[in-house]
C-alpha cells in the first residue's frame, strides 16, 4: 500500500525483511545499551557485518548508550543502505506509562536523523512489538501518525517504508493506515 501526501512524499508499507530492501537508512529496533539482540536487531547485524557493532561501540563508550526514545546513527556496513539508525522503543507495560510518548519519539528521533542528513528514503520496521511487547494495533496508530506527521511539513525523507515481518503486521498497519488516512481529509485517498 502507498500513501501520496500533497507535497509528493510517500509513505509505503510491505511486508518482508527489513535488511533486503534498498533505502539510505534503515531503522533498528535496537536496546539502550545498544548490544545487538534478537529479532530485528539481530537481523541487521548479521546482515551488515561487524562494522555497525564497532561503531555502537564507539558511541556507548562516548555517551554511554541510547535513551528509550531517542536514537543514535551508524553506517550500515553491508547492508543495502548508507546508515542504520539505531532507535530504543518502550518496553510495554500497562499503555499507561508514558508508552505511546515514548514510541512516538523514537520514529521522531530516526526522522530528524534521517532529515539533518537530508536523506530521500527511510525504512522502518514495528518498533517495540516484538520482544518489547506493544500491542500492534496501538503501535501501528502511533508510529503512522508520528510519520505522517513529519512527511506532511518536512522535505527529507522523501519516501518513508515500513517493512513488516508477517501478513498479520501488515494488514494492522494497513487497518491503521485506512484509518489515520481518512481521519486527515486532504491526502486521504
Ligand atoms: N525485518 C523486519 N521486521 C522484523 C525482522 C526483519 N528482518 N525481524 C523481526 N522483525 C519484526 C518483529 O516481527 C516485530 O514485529 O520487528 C518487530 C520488532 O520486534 P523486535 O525485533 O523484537 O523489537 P522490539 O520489540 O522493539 O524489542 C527490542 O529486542 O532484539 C532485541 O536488541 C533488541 O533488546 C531489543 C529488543
Amino acid at each position: 500500500m502507498v500513501h501520496e501526501l500533497p507535497n509528493g512524499n510517500r509513505l509505503q508499507l510491505l511486508a518482508g525483511d527489513i535488511t533486503k530492501v534498498p533505502v539510505d537508512a534503515i531503522a533498528n529496533a535496537a536496546n539502550s545499551g545498544l548490544r545487538g539482540g534478537g529479532g530485528v536487531d539481530g537481523a541487521i547485524h548479521r546482515a551488515g557485518g561487524p562494522a555497525i557493532m564497532s561503531e555502537l561501540d564507539a558511541i556507548r563508550a562516548r555517551q554511554g548508550g541510547c535513551a528509550t526514545g531517542s536514537a543514535v546513527a551508524t553506517t550500515a556496513g553491508s547492508l543495502p543502505a548508507k546508515y542504520v539508525l539505531h532507535a530504543v522503543g518502550p518496553v510495554y507495560r500497562d499503555g499507561k506509562s508514558g508508552e505511546p510518548e515514548l514510541l512516538a519519539s523514537s520514529y521522531r528521533a530516526c526522522l530528524r536523523l534521517a532529515e539533518e542528513r537530508a536523506l530521500d528514503s527511510l525504512s522502518f520496521p514495528s518498533i517495540s512489538t516484538g520482544v518489547y511487547g506493544y500491542p500492534v494495533e496501538d503501535a501501528a496508530e502511533i508510529a503512522l501518525a508520528t510519520v505522517l506527521e513529519h512527511l506532511r511539513s518536512h522535505r527529507h525523507p522523501r519516501q518513508v517504508i515500513f517493512v513488516l515481518f508477517g501478513d498479520e503486521a501488515l494488514h494492522a498497519y494497513e487497518r491503521s493506515l485506512r484509518h489515520l488516512g481518512a481521519a486527515h481529509g486532504p491526502d486521504a485517498r
